[in-house]
């Protein structure tokens, strides 16, 4: 087959990361999809921007949705970010023109996500966001893949690379908060808007997401309850470590499946606090983990880089990876026989 051409829509973190990866390993990713993979057209704000890449290799697009329209493309990476605006124009308009769509875009996903892979099944389209979720940990592969045998009622883990990066700098050496996220942003790690970071917003975005595809729903972001972090100091974590607890901000999923009655579904994100022995206590960094608790498979335990501009192109690449060999995967599973669309659980159930 010829080459595999693509339009990127996004040239920031994420989006110089998957044009590195795809410059550094042409070769090994030709071998492994069988076709040459080829960047031909970008798009971003500003055109005059330093990005540290060479921009008249490619058809510049002043608004990312006429890569949507343009002829040769066989597939469209958004990492523009945004629930709407945009992010969600060019997903639509790609989807229905027949052309495939990867995205590293949880707000997005978590808003739209069904209904674009509604649009994408009846364009004969493919939405992929593995990125979306844990960056290039791949959480959402083994749900739909590795632990697709098993009935998963719980899910538990850390989904925020940003606020787990500053609560182990607070734990380490008690450094200021403010400071600390200026560090995450400068490393790629933080949302543009960084209060979807700390107020925890971003980490329900990933927990909806992984909900829906755990236990076979529309992700349902507005029913998870949020906390963030925004609220803890050097002194809360310091009392934490002398009771010989860690803190950490959990997001958690439960399906309770009821008797002759719709399941109901639990899904919170907050600070918690967690005894040493726990498999999430000592998450570090910008790290993420996520525990699944399959009913053959047992507890999963699947962590590693959870933000940054590398692992997240790692996750985008094998998202590219997998259409150029003509692999379609369904974004969401279809919901399992007898289990009814979930009702949220009335706050203050637990
Ligand atoms: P950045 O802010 O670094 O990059 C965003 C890019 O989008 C920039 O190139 C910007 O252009 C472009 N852009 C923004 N608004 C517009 C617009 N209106 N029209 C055209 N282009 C626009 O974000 P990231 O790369 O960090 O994140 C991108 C996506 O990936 C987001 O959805 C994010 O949530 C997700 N993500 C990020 C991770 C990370 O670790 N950073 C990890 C996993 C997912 P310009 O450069 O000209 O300003
Ligand atoms: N801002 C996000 C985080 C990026 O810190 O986890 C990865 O999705």
């Amino acid at each position: 087959p010829g080459p595999f051409r693509l339009g990127i829509a996004g040239l920031g973190t994420v989006g110089t990361g998957v044009i590195r990866l795809l410059d550094e390993h042409a070769d090994l990713l030709e071998a492994r999809a069988g076709r040459r993979i080829e960047v031909v057209a970008v798009s971003a704000r500003d055109r005059s921007r330093d990005r540290g890449i060479d921009l008249d290799r490619w058809t510049w697009c002043a608004n990312p949705a006429e890569l949507a329209g343009l002829a040769g493309l066989d597939a469209v990476v958004e990492v523009v970010g945004g629930t709407d605006g945009p992010a969600l124009d060019l997903a639509q308009a790609a989807l229905k023109a027949g052309r495939p769509v990867v995205t590293a875009n949880k707000a997005m996903i978590a808003a739209h996500g069904f209904a674009l892979a509604e649009t994408a099944e009846a364009n004969g389209a493919a939405i992929l966001f593995e990125a979306a979720v844990c960056a290039g940990t791949p959480i959402l592969q083994t749900l739909r893949e590795g632990m697709v045998g098993n009935r998963v009622d719980r899910i538990e883990g850390i989904l925020n690379g940003t606020s787990n990066y500053i609560l182990s700098a607070m734990e380490r050496s008690g450094e200021d908060f403010a400071e600390t996220l200026g560090e995450a942003q400068r490393l790629g790690y933080a949302e543009a808007d960084p209060a979807l970071d700390v107020d925890g917003g971003d980490a329900a975005h990933k927990l909806a997401i992984l909900a829906a595809l755990a236990f076979g729903l529309r992700p349902d972001f507005a029913g998870v309850e949020v906390e963030g972090i925004r609220d803890i100091r050097a002194a809360d974590i310091l009392q934490a470590e002398r009771l010989g607890y860690s803190i950490r901000l959990v997001a958690m999923a439960d399906l309770e499946r009821q008797e002759g009655a719709p399941a109901r579904l639990l899904q919170r994100v907050r600070p918690c606090l967690l005894p040493a022995d726990h498999p999430l206590a000592d998450i570090d960094g910008p790290t993420n983990a996520v525990l699944a608790q399959g009913d053959y498979a047992g507890p999963i335990l699947i962590q590693g880089a959870g933000a940054g501009s590398e692992s997240t192109a790692s996750a985008i690449v094998a998202d590219i990876v997998a259409l150029a060999r003509g692999e379609a995967r369904p974004a969401f599973a279809v919901p399992s026989a007898g289990l009814v669309p979930a009702e949220r659980a009335d706050s203050g159930a637990r």
